[in-house]
């Protein structure tokens, strides 16, 4: 089965991908968010979220900027009113609108749940994938969360997740925050599939220059990578110490050139470091910096195909973890692509 470019959005609309943060949508406040190339509202009702294109029936206008009332969402433009589930429940213009007319006029709507912080909406009915389950961000044992302000990139959401894999970038693009100690050789990776991605386990040294102790964070540790397709992905750092720290980055994409990259930091309260939110700045400038790396690399995406464009002249180790992506990745769309249409006879 040959994959196109279209292949991927029209995958993950079967996917949960996160559009907003919990914190930043309050009841009787909508956002509005461009998922998989389709601007969509989320509107938080009194009792629950509503998940919808961001265009009324009517003439189109934006329902983001409606507003609540009376438990409804009334439309900017001329009135129209929406219920909880979307079902048009008033047409201003109209004294006794008929049924039939109030049903047309409903809104399609999404499936939509909030976990870890995060808003997550799936726009196709069928599921390929559920949201993984982490319990140390859902303050498991007294494991402490906090959820970063996403980062916009200008880049494909393949080219965010081969730089979060990638492992040989960091004495070059964050030689001004990890520093040039930061070993340019990879120790040996363990790597294991699993039917929903893949995990890497690898023993990392730690980065320190002559006469400069390594902080707790630049310390030996183990790092285990694990990748639930099709994009969100964690790290686990467990230290010599026994501590152990965890962050999950999640490229949601908005068109094929552009990605929101949602993000977030845990690590158990008694962490014998620095407290979450002391790393907010420092992990934010390290984001920064990978920013600058996938918005100047061409094309904008990882072509989806190998053969069409290339993925690069790769090397082994340093590129094998971004390779088991990409070809696990094109395995994920294999398996949930729709069948191709029967040729007409
Ligand atoms: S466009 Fe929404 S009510 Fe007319
Ligand atoms: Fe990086």
């Amino acid at each position: 089965m040959q994959l196109t470019e279209d292949v991927p959005f029209q995958v993950l609309r079967k996917t949960w991908q996160p559009v907003g943060l919990s914190r930043d949508l309050a009841v009787g406040e909508a956002l509005s968010y461009r998922l998989l190339d389709e601007e969509i509202v989320v509107v938080r009702f009194d009792g629950g979220l509503l998940a919808a294109p961001n265009a009324c029936p009517h003439k189109g206008m934006r329902l983001s900027r409606g507003y609540l009332a009376r438990g409804e969402l009334v439309c900017a433009y001329h009135g129209w009113r929406f219920g909880p589930d979307g079902q048009c429940a008033g047409v201003p213009s109209l004294e006794d609108p008929p049924q039939r007319l109030l049903d047309k006029a409903s809104l399609t709507t999404y499936d939509v749940q909030e976990r870890y912080g995060m808003i997550w909406v799936k726009l196709d009915d069928d599921e390929a994938a559920p949201l993984p389950d982490v319990p140390e961000f859902e303050g498991a044992g007294d494991w402490e969360y906090l959820v970063a302000e996403p980062m916009v990139f200008q880049a494909g959401f393949r080219r965010e997740i081969e730089n979060y894999l990638d492992m040989t970038h960091f004495a070059f693009a964050h030689s001004d925050t990890l520093g040039a100690a930061a070993d340019v050789t990879l120790p040996p990776l363990d790597i294991t599939r699993y039917d929903d991605g893949f995990q890497m386990d690898a023993d990392f040294p730690a980065q320190s220059e002559p006469g400069i102790e390594p902080t707790k964070l630049q310390s030996a540790h183990r790092r285990r990578q694990r990748c639930y397709l099709p994009n969100f992905t964690t790290i686990r750092q467990t230290f010599l110490d026994g501590d152990e720290r965890m962050l999950v980055h999640i490229p949601s994409p908005n068109t094929r050139e552009q990605c929101t990259v949602f993000w977030s930091l845990a690590q158990p309260a008694d962490f014998d470091g620095p407290p979450l939110a002391d790393q907010l700045d420092f992990s934010t400038q390290v984001l920064e910096e990978d920013r600058q790396m996938c918005e100047n690399q061409v094309p904008r995406e990882v072509p989806i195909n190998p053969s069409r464009g290339g993925w690069g002249v790769l090397v082994a180790p340093g590129d094998t973890l971004a390779n088991t992506f990409q070809k696990s990745f094109r395995g994920f769309l294999k398996e949930h692509m729709a069948a191709p249409e029967p040729a007409a006879s």
